[in-house]
């Protein structure tokens, strides 16, 4: 249960006035230093993994980390793709587990963030997930900083979400992603504004180096999620430089920048006002779980050897369809079973089973290639009721093994 639907989380932050961090993570040091301090002030929290980072990690490596600790997290916790680039990463996102995303097509001109960021919502509505998206330009420090911004208007605020249906959206009014030389100066006013006209949970991010009544203000203006990254990276950086030369090894460099990342974080968590919400927003907000069709079939023995070649097709079929997380297939031991083979698709969300099934690639496969080889064919959809590592899986003695 605590990996929740994201829309409700931050539709109950932005009713109660108060912003849930979203932190960007970098590697195990940074999963376990932020769900640390989620956990030690029972915060909910949003566990970030951004494309512009990928140089440092390969996504599909980390996302099964990820995933595994938001469910076993004891507060609610959702998986969001940051600054999504393009339909492509995000639609791959959101095959490897990610349950809310963000595209960023805002430093496109107006008509072409528009139509990108239709396509992404039209893509990650039909899975079931929410989409983030950013209008007027927030830029980075080091490449410009303020002189770069552009920042969001009322009018095209408005017209910007009624044309794509983006369910939050990230609002540029002052800050920069990174340090800014001097004090970022805010316009509250604007957001005041922005706010009124959509009425819809505000993103800020380029949260580092505020103060704790900027964050105020911005919260009270309508901002429900601030991305906070290069604070809690430098406080990281800080702690392995701290132990100085004497230092050789990696394990030793790496003391204490976990629990470094958790202090840093749970500040923010204090500060922006989701520290003890915890309860609250679990028994308020859906869980979040996959499901799986399940399809049980026999195979004439005259196509037996055909349907290696149907399966390898099958799962470059189904693979591609939004939202379908793993093919896989295999046939029983069992003598006598009525069913011998069976294929089994897991969705990221009992929501993208509806477009899963008229989708062309499922009719062509399951109509065409495998009606052609099988018989008795007995297909359900099943919505999982969650999935936990087994107690032996997470107990410590088998923690060590590795
Ligand atoms: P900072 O690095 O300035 O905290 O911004 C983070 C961010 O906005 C990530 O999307």
């Amino acid at each position: 249960m605590p990996l929740v639907n994201m829309q409700d989380m931050l539709t109950h932050a932005y009713d109660n006035a108060y912003a849930v961090g979203s932190f960007n993570i970098l590697s195990l040091d940074f999963l376990e230093g932020v769900l640390r301090a989620a956990e030690r002030v029972r915060a909910p929290v949003i566990l970030g993994l951004s494309e512009p980072h990928f140089d440092h990690y390969d996504i599909a490596a980390l996302l099964p980390a990820v995933e595994s600790a938001a469910k076993r997290a004891e507060v609610p916790v959702a998986i969001h793709f940051d600054h999504g680039s393009s339909i492509e990463p995000v639609q791959r996102a959101i095959a490897l587990g990610c349950n809310g995303v963000m595209i960023d097509a805002s430093h496109a001109p107006l008509e072409e963030n528009l139509k990108t960021t239709r396509q992404v919502v039209e893509m990650a509505h039909a899975c079931g997930v929410p989409v983030e998206a950013e209008l007027g330009y927030v830029p980075e420090a080091d490449e410009g900083g303020a002189d770069l911004l552009s920042f969001t208007t009322v009018d095209q605020a408005r017209g910007f979400i009624k044309h794509t249906g983006a369910d939050f959206l990230a609002v540029s009014i002052g800050t920069v992603h990174g340090h800014l030389k001097g004090k970022p100066r805010l316009d509250y006013q604007r957001l005041r504004h922005i706010n009124d006209a959509l009425g819809i949970p505000l993103v800020i991010h380029g949260g580092s180096g505020l103060s704790d009544d900027q964050y105020h203000r911005l919260i009270t203006g309508g901002v429900a999620k601030i991305n906070y990254h290069t604070a809690l990276s430098e406080r990281a950086a800080k702690t392995i430089r701290s132990h100085g030369k004497s230092v050789q090894d990696y394990a030793g460099l790496m003391e204490g920048v976990r629990e470094a990342i958790a202090t840093e974080a749970e500040q923010c968590m204090r500060n922006w006002g989701s520290a003890g919400r915890a309860a609250e927003v679990i028994s308020r907000c859906r869980g979040w779980s996959t499901a799986v069709q399940l399809t049980q079939f026999n195979v004439e023995m005259a196509a037996v050897d055909d349907m290696q070649m149907v399966l390898a097709r099958g799962r470059r079929l189904l693979g591609a369809i939004p939202g379908v997380r793993e093919v896989s297939t295999g046939h029983t031991t069992a003598d006598g079973a009525r069913h011998r083979f069976f294929w089994q698709v897991t969705l990221n969300h009992v929501d993208a089973a509806e477009a899963y099934l008229r989708h062309p690639n499922y009719r062509d496969f399951s109509h065409r290639l495998l009606a052609g080889i099988s018989s008795d064919k007995q297909a359900l959809l099943y919505q999982s009721l969650g999935s936990l590592p087994s107690e032996g899986a997470t107990s410590a003695e088998a923690a060590n093994w590795g």
